[in-house]
């Protein structure tokens, strides 16, 4: 099997651009995961990130952790656990609008340092939207404008820790899924590893380096390519020893954004045989989500072409 894609993006400022720009079609077709290294967010400021949510963890969260997974019992368990994660986070949102001051229990340079990092995570985001764009043949601000809605994109940052688990095999770090919004931004761990994609009906470890960026399509990004692009189940498994921080960021479609299938991308043969994705309004496709996250994808994408705003030839 071909190893999992490693995108240098300085050499998009080369000779090497074709050929970059093709690895990365070749990972949205084929993976729906990629890592950027050489991405330009600077390292002191991933390092620094790193250390105060370590540090957050440990002063904050831990405990907290421990005691939960006591109080369900989680740690004995004998069968698999199949409605909970083994997963400690909280949760930032950036856009529409900044919700850090009022997060609990964080202190001053922390606020300040993931709002840094929150937006210069967005421009790259922007950025890597306008690489796809270029290489669907869509117009520059096509996907950027798809997300808009009336206020601007939903950017929030999930933050987790994956603490030791006692029985990785029966309790996962994180159950499998497909991310419902648009691309999504992860910053892990560069020691200890647990992310995994399904690749070819196989778990495939989406492997720890220094200071890289990982990378993978949403849900989103599946319709308005028709399916071009597909959202790729992964899921996190915990390791019996090490901690594993990542810090996941997801840039999505404003709330009232409505996401249908790119026209340009329609081909004939899809519309004749009606294998064309649905149109619907995002915070529908999010109240759905919710109740849906670890299950099949499809059924969620059938659910709206069932109640469906109208036929796609007539946007
Ligand atoms: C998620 C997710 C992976 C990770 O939060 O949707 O897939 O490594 N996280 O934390
Ligand atoms: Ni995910």
């Amino acid at each position: 099997m071909t190893n999992f894609p490693v995108i240098n993006l300085e050499r998009l400022n080369g000779e090497e651009r074709k050929a970059t720009m093709e690895k990365i079609k070749d990972a949205c077709e084929n993976w729906g995961f990629f890592e950027l290294v050489n991405h330009g967010i600077p390292h002191d400021l991933m390092d620094t990130v790193e250390r105060l949510t370590k540090e957050h963890y440990r002063k904050c969260m831990e405990e907290r952790f421990k005691e939960l997974m006591a109080s369900k019992g989680l740690e004995a368990v004998q069968t698999e656990v199949k409605d909970m994660d083994w997963e400690s986070t909280f949760h930032l949102r950036h856009l529409p609008e900044s919700n850090i001051s009022e997060i609990p229990d964080l202190i001053d340079e922390y606020r300040k340092v993931m709002k840094d990092f929150a937006l210069r995570i967005e421009k790259l985001a922007e950025q890597l939207l306008d690489l796809l764009c270029e290489n669907l043949g869509l117009e520059k601000g096509y996907l950027k404008k798809a997300f808009y809605g009336s206020r601007g994109p939903t950017f929030g940052t999930k933050v987790a820790n994956y603490p030791p688990c006692p029985k990785p095999e029966l309790v996962k770090g994180l159950r499998p899924h497909t991310d419902a919004g648009g691309i999504i931004l992860l910053f892990q761990d560069d020691k200890v590893s647990g992310l995994q994609l399904l690749k070819d009906d196989q778990w495939v470890d989406v492997p720890p380096m220094r200071h890289s960026i990982v990378v993978n399509i949403g849900d989103q990004l599946e319709v308005i390519t028709n399916g071009k692009y597909k959202s790729v189940e992964h899921r996190v498994i915990a390791q019996t020893d090490g901690t594993r921080m990542s810090i996941a960021s997801f840039y999505n479609p404003g709330s009232d954004a409505v996401i249908y299938p790119a026209p340009e991308l329609l081909e004939k043969e899809a519309e004749d045989k009606n294998q064309v994705y649905p149109k619907f309004v995002f915070e529908d496709y999010m109240k759905l989500y919710a109740k849906l996250k670890f299950q099949a994808k499809e059924p969620r994408f059938e659910a709206f072409k069932a109640s469906s705003l109208g036929p796609i030839a007539t946007i």
